[in-house]
């Protein structure tokens, strides 16, 4: 059998156990190490994942000089990404980075930069990638079940009230929640409809009101081939969480989520069908999906792959900057109050 992958996680907190659980379903990898800054996080998560004493570190640096981790899952808060991803690979270990991947463009060129320089791979964990029913989605609009795009929407509704992170890091003005947690609705936007030229976004402050943020944003934008979109992030509403995401095109729609074991197909019916269960208009088609709105075990798979098999990770850095360039800009205009065309530069 190959060598499993050594993997370290940085940050033992709530994420961190999805992570541990899916490296623990995999044949490819295995946890060799874990770190957190707090002694009481680590003994918290190991409460849970019972690892041996000499494998625990409180020092970053001393868990990377372990020959044993070929990578690190960096599981910390958003603004920690940048320094704990770049520490990493200029110790020769490669990334895979919690989403955001950072909420400064500038740290984001910085990491791509060297992810290049170290030429170790940068993944960046924005697992709606690896989300059975937006892969189906996916699948049916490249294999052309709906025709071509015209409209595209996705949004992230999620209370926040009782999840302000260890020490409150979300409670934070530069944690824009556009950035934040809207960053899988953009990602997944753009991973489906191309990137974005510009965006107009407007943005209130209702819900947290201890919160010294924005928790309510819309935002409008182009994508390549004249389709338009739509993303509504709300972090104080009151709802179940949800990326209820809606895509529009000539011969059909698809209305899909994250949580739902069913994504809807509306399709015309058509002579050139393929396969594809056909029925009149304005009728649904109900396909079945997994439920698995985090799979981090298909995440840490395909980043375990991609470093065994050597070919590029994705999504990469680029991929996580890009995204982050679109909530950016998302953030100015709603400050600004103007339409704001995209900076992609690296
Ligand atoms: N993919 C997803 O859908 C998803 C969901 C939740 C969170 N996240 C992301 O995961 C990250 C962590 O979120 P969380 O909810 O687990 O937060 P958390 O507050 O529960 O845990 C963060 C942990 O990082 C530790 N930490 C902070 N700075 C550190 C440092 N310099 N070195 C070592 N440890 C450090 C903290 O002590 C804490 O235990 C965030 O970037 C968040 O955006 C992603």
């Amino acid at each position: 059998m190959n060598k499993k992958i050594g993997l370290a996680i940085v940050g033992t907190g709530s994420i961190s156990r999805l992570h541990t659980q899916g490296i623990n379903r995999l044949d490819c990898a295995e946890l060799v190490a874990v770190c957190d800054i707090h002694q009481e996080q680590l003994d918290w998560y190991t409460n849970l994942y019972p690892i041996a004493a000499d494998r625990c570190y409180t020092d970053y640096d001393e868990m990377l000089k372990r020959d044993d981790v070929d990578a690190v899952i960096v599981c910390t808060n958003d603004t920690t990404h940048c320094y704990l991803s770049v520490r990493a690979m200029r110790a020769g270990k490669d990334v895979l980075c919690e989403k955001p991947m950072t909420l400064d463009i500038n740290e984001c060129r910085e990491m791509v930069r060297v992810a290049e320089e170290t030429g170790r791979r940068l993944m960046v964990g924005q697992v709606c990638r690896k989300t059975p029913a937006f892969v189906k989605a996916k699948e049916l609009i490249d294999e052309g079940a709906i025709g071509e795009l015209f409209f595209v929407e996705s949004e992230y509704a999620h209370d926040y009230i009782n999840s302000p992170g260890i020490d409150n890091w979300r409670k934070t003005p530069e944690r824009h929640p556009i950035i934040g947690g809207g960053c899988h609705a953009v990602d997944l936007l753009r991973w489906i409809a191309g990137d974005p030229t510009e965006v107009f976004a407007y943005a209130n402050h209702k819900m947290l009101q201890d919160w010294p943020i924005d928790d309510c944003v819309i935002s409008v934008m182009k994508f390549p081939n004249n389709v338009i979109g739509k993303v509504f992030t709300s972090i104080g509403c009151k709802r179940r969480y949800t990326m209820r995401t809606v895509l529009y095109g000539s011969k059909g729609t698809i209305i899909v989520d994250n949580l739902s074991d069913t994504l809807s197909l509306f399709r015309e019916k058509s002579d050139d069908d393929k396969g594809i269960p056909v029925l009149y208009q304005s009728s649904e088609i109900k396909i079945p999906v997994e439920v698995n709105s985090h799979n981090m075990e298909g995440e840490i798979r395909d980043f375990c792959n991609c470093i065994i098999n050597n070919t590029p990770a994705n999504p990469d850095g680029e991929q996580g900057l890009r995204t982050v360039a679109v909530c950016d800009a998302i953030v100015q205009s709603s400050k600004k109050g103007e339409k704001i065309e995209i900076d992609y530069s690296l």
